[in-house]
């Protein structure tokens, strides 16, 4: 997190964000929950990017969306390129995505949650709001142990052989969408276990580094900047992902040039995606795998949060009780 500040001021500043940053997640998640279930997407991400920005724009930084919520003729705040932060801190970029789950929230559906992920200035990848093909496995493996061209019911066999276990004893992660059908059959021919999720795969990558969850690896493809979130949860953490982008419109290609890639059809590393150390968080919305949902209770609000710094791979898991409920509405 580069600018004119010393070293250790630096550091110091990299810390005191960790804490920052959750109260910028834990305010967009209370504000979309609010709306759970009632069956408002757009409502409740506009409730969670409100209240994103209103908390990015106190802290001590002098930040740039680099991921948001679209380009700036399509989203009036937090969109791509937009500054945040009170300019007295460092240059970082910012990946945000308020409410990770739309659905999942307006259904009132398990794992939605609000994210994001702040590094040193320049070194997110500037993903375009497009597709992106991705395969995680989490941290202890080998590296090349699977790989996005690689055929499918391979990955599970080499995987199978890294863990020391049965095909039939991996389990693979999938968004549940009719793209990912010949996925899935490779992965069951070979005695592979698929999970299917409806939503929500910043998660879904994250349970590959989970062991609690049971989950061995992510296939598929879901949204680029999802990509890139859950690359900076897995450089904080742990694992390997290679992802590349979907680029299948002449529209998309121009745009993608514009935001400096020339590569359309590059294979990205988490070190391509998340460049230098990072600081991811996200505060559960609905309760899933991963998070605890917020609690409206008669005398305090709870909150459920991860945060992972990629300095020490420290992950903190924070339950907060909010009492002043006026000031969580306003301030
Ligand atoms: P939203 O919160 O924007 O609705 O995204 C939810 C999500 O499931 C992401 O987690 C995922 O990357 C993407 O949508 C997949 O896109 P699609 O629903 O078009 O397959």
């Amino acid at each position: 997190m580069t600018s004119s500040i010393t070293v250790a001021q630096h550091l110091l500043l990299e810390r005191v964000l960790t804490i920052e940053i959750v109260r910028v997640t834990e305010r967009a998640a209370v504000s979309a929950a609010r709306l759970r279930g009632h069956g408002k997407s757009k409502a409740s991400d506009q409730a969670a990017v409100d209240a994103m920005r209103r908390e990015l724009n106190k802290l001590p930084i002098d930040g740039t969306v680099v991921i948001g919520e679209g380009e700036m003729d399509e989203a009036p705040m937090l969109f791509i390129g937009e500054k945040v932060g009170n300019k007295s801190g460092p240059k970082v970029d910012i990946a945000v995505d308020p409410l990770e789950g739309t659905t999942l929230c307006a259904k009132n559906m398990p794992g939605a949650i609000a994210t994001l992920a702040m590094a040193d200035a320049g070194t997110l990848l500037h993903a375009p709001d497009c597709y992106m093909q991705k395969i995680a496995i989490g941290p202890g493996y080998p590296k090349g142990t699977v790989d996005l061209d690689a055929p499918t019911e391979e990955n599970i066999l080499n995987l199978a052989k890294a863990k020391g276990v049965k095909p039939s004893e991996i389990t693979a992660i999938l968004l549940d969408r009719p793209r990912h059908g010949d996925m899935i059959e490779a992965i069951r021919k070979v005695g592979g276990a698929v999970a299917l999720i409806s939503d929500g795969d910043v998660a879904g990558v994250i349970h590959c580094a989970e062991p609690k969850t049971g989950i061995d690896i992510y296939f598929g493809s879901g949204g680029a900047p999802e990509g890139v979130l859950a690359a900076a949860a897995l450089r904080c953490i742990g694992g390997q992902m290679q992802t590349r982008l979907v680029i299948d419109t002449e529209e998309l290609r121009e745009r993608t040039l514009k935001m400096g890639i020339k590569d359309a059809k590059k294979k990205y590393e988490i070190e391509d995606m998340v460049k230098g150390d990072c600081l991811f968080a996200a505060t559960g919305v609905t309760t899933g795998p991963m998070l605890g949902g917020v609690k409206f209770g008669k005398h305090f609000i709870e909150t459920d949060t991860v945060v992972m710094r990629s300095v020490t791979g420290t992950v903190r898991r924070i339950t907060a009780e909010h009492r002043q409920f006026e000031k969580f509405h306003l301030d």
